[in-house]
């Protein structure tokens, strides 16, 4: 089989490593991956968003299966464009890729599934929109509508604060995105993520993560897109889970199929617990990145089984063959960030690592010049490990961070911390 992974961050080298290991993939093409794909597979440069760029890329490489990394291309449905051209692809529709491009969509999905979730208005005007705040008071949650690179949401402590938020938004600090905004009683209790795949009728867990999105220790600090991530997590025990599949997962993709828009792909379920009771914080319709490194680190070469299952609408014989093991990821950022921060360092000692099915260190935004690694991003590395249990693998994997010589990077010492 010739698979073309879309995508170049830690999320497609974690699937990319996967699907390598699986004897069915006999060429790998990962588009526009980065330096650690490279390692691995073939690279090529193609613009993931035009999907008519996409289907004549996979025509004439021979491609039998795509798989969508990030949500960009799936919003600007380039699964439709591969679907009507027969090329078999892992991931939703325009149309369903809507429950992460679109928060009042998906509110309104959630009104239709009865799924517990936090209560909420949403508006076209700011006049409107602070009148809401105004009488429901803070704390209040204040989001742009649409895609934001995650930057779209302000958990506003008072007041003025998701007041401000609301003229920002108003007044196109997000763009388009923020051209309706959605406003969120606030949730309290502990997150967690539930990924599952969907074939349009089916659903399957693959497994559960909890990431920590601030760049500081003890979760201070800015937010991030993930400082580092483990699998599975124990505040999703599986009574939890199954509540969040009864009543969240399965009556969202039951409207979704109603309303003839079924949802093929993995589904990103950002949940909210407090006292045993799972509430839905977002959608995304894509893997998490870190946690797709963990969740991959875990599922190795059946991802592929699973995943093609998904596209091919089999899921109902599918399964996942579980080793009862745990695994963490520790993100190397560049000294400066989520601010401002200096690309082109050099990073040494990664030659030195073990490279096997409980030691990876996945390239987040790395290039290759010469036969040196430099960094090329905001998260870098992501420094993944497997163990028996989260102590081990923690272990492991800040043993390798200890190993890395890159003097212009950091990481977070604390991984995992909630779960130990
Ligand atoms: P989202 O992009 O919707 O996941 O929002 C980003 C982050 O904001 C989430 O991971 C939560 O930590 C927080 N958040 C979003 N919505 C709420 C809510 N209704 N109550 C509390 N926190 C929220
Ligand atoms: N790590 C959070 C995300 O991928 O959205």
């Amino acid at each position: 089989m010739n698979i073309l992974i879309l995508g170049g961050g830690g999320r497609e080298h974690s699937l990319a490593w996967a699907v390598m290991q699986n004897p069915k993939c006999d060429k790998l093409i990962v588009a526009p991956g980065n330096a650690g794909i490279a390692q691995i597979a073939e690279c090529a440069s193609l613009d993931a968003e035009d999907g008519g760029a996409v289907v004549t890329f996979a025509e004439e490489n021979a491609i039998d299966f795509v798989i969508v990394g990030p949500e960009a291309p799936l919003a600007a449905g380039v699964a439709d464009r591969l679907r009507a051209a027969g090329i078999l692809v892992f991931g939703p529709s325009e149309a369903a890729a809507r429950l992460e491009a679109s928060k009042s969509f998906t509110k309104e999905v959630c009104d239709a599934a009865q799924a517990p979730t936090a209560g909420y208005g949403h508006f076209t005007d700011a006049q409107a929109a602070k009148d809401y705040v105004r009488s429901n008071g803070a704390p209040i949650v204040v989001k742009a509508d649409g895609l934001a690179a995650g930057k779209g949401v302000i958990v506003a402590m008072d007041e003025a604060t998701a007041l401000a938020a609301i003229d920002d938004m108003f007044g196109g600090a997000f763009g388009g995105a923020g051209a309706e905004v959605v406003i969120e009683e606030f949730m309290e209790g502990e997150e967690a993520s539930l990924f599952v795949l969907c074939d349009g009728e089916e659903i399957l867990s693959i497994g559960t993560a909890q990431d920590h999105k601030r760049v500081g220790e003890g979760d201070t600090g800015p937010n991030t897109g993930g400082m580092g991530a483990y699998s599975p997590a124990p505040v999703l025990s599986p009574e939890i889970e199954a509540r969040a599949m009864e009543e969240i997962v399965k009556p969202t993709m039951r409207v979704m199929a109603e309303r003839g828009t079924p949802y093929q792909g993995v589904l990103y379920v950002g949940l909210m617990i407090k006292d045993g009771q799972p509430r839905l914080v977002e959608y995304n319709v894509r893997f998490g990145d870190p946690e797709c490194q963990v969740l991959m680190m875990r599922l190795g070469a059946q991802a592929l089984d699973l995943m093609q299952a998904a596209a091919e609408g089999r899921l109902k014989e599918a399964q996942v063959n579980w080793a009862d093991d745990h695994a963490i990821t520790v993100v190397m950022a560049a000294a400066g960030y989520p601010g401002s921060y200096a690309k082109g360092t050099e990073i040494k000692g990664l030659a030195a690592l073990p490279e096997d099915s409980m030691n990876m260190v996945f390239h987040a935004g790395t290039k290759a010049s010469a036969d040196k690694i430099l960094a090329n991003g905001g998260r870098v590395l992501n420094v993944t490990a497997r163990g028996q249990n989260l102590r081990e693998a923690r272990d492991r994997a800040y043993a390798m961070v200890d190993q890395i010589d890159w003097p212009e990077g950091f990481v977070r010492r604390d991984i995992g911390w909630r779960a130990l």
